[in-house]
């Protein structure tokens, strides 16, 4: 089967001191994560090394939020592939909607972010998602197939196997407005087959697709339960132990 994933998206919060603490007690936590499964903190750049040093089990592992497009050189306020690789970063989250937005990242642009995790051994958590007028035109299916093929068509089998893409609305981010679990199992279906159409059905088929998007304690079960969806990107839930590890416990085994 392939990696069920609840992935924690820590956006720009917390303090060191905080930090630390939600990862004790989320390891305080009762849960029990299976050879399947796997769980990611993407936490704050400055945090990284010190919640990897608190972390006491592989199947927990921090993520950088993002990583620079470029290799080293004089791009003041970027962090590398290169670096993370150095400091054992094995993940990272490419293209969120805020940094498309906020930091206008194009489909190009996040393409050669792919291609520098590749290079420094880092996988890549590739998001995409559509806005609300979007949603509403009912166009969001032709939108999402641009955004896989623009940043990802470009990468060899062997790199999208077992590749790691959020399916985010936009409109389901912070809002505590959900997509239900059949519109998520919908578009999931479809980026499935929008892989399976360039890659072949197997290593579709091995591409974990997680939902994201004010996903909670009390709705994961409903949306990680559909065939599809592999788990999920978590933002607010995921800064409270007791919620975020209720959510891991609904994986698929
Ligand atoms: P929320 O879970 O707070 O809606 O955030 C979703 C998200 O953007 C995760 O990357």
């Amino acid at each position: 089967m392939r990696k069920q994933i609840a992935a924690a998206n820590w956006k720009m919060n917390l303090s060191l001191t905080q930090a630390e603490k939600l990862v004790t007690d989320l390891q305080n936590q009762n849960f029990s994560i299976a050879e399947n499964q796997q769980v990611l903190l993407a936490v704050p750049f400055p945090y990284l090394i010190p919640v990897k040093q608190q972390i006491n089990t592989s199947h927990v592992e921090v993520a950088a939020q993002n990583i620079a497009s470029t290799t080293n050189g004089a791009f003041t306020g970027e962090t590398s592939a290169e670096m993370l690789n150095g400091i054992s970063i094995n993940y990272a989250i490419i293209g969120h909607s805020e940094r498309r937005l906020y930091y206008f990242e194009s489909n190009e642009t996040l393409a050669q972010k792919i291609n520098r995790a590749f290079e420094f051994n880092i996988k890549p958590i590739f998001c995409c998602g559509e806005p609300l007028e979007i949603r509403e035109a009912n166009t969001q299916n032709d939108f999402v197939e641009i955004q896989l093929k623009e940043s990802l068509f470009h990468l060899s089998e062997a790199q999208m196997k077992g590749f790691i893409i959020a399916y985010e609305p936009i409109w389901a981010i912070g809002t505590g407005k959900t997509a239900s679990s059949d519109q998520a199992q919908e578009m999931h279906a479809h980026i499935r087959q929008v892989i399976a159409q360039k890659y072949g059905a197997e290593i579709a088929n091995s591409v974990s697709i997680l939902y994201g998007g004010s996903v909670k304690a009390s709705n994961a079960a409903d949306i990680f339960g559909k065939p599809d969806v592999d788990g999920g990107l978590v933002g607010g839930a995921s800064l409270v132990a007791t919620e975020f590890a209720a959510i891991i416990s609904t994986l698929k085994k």
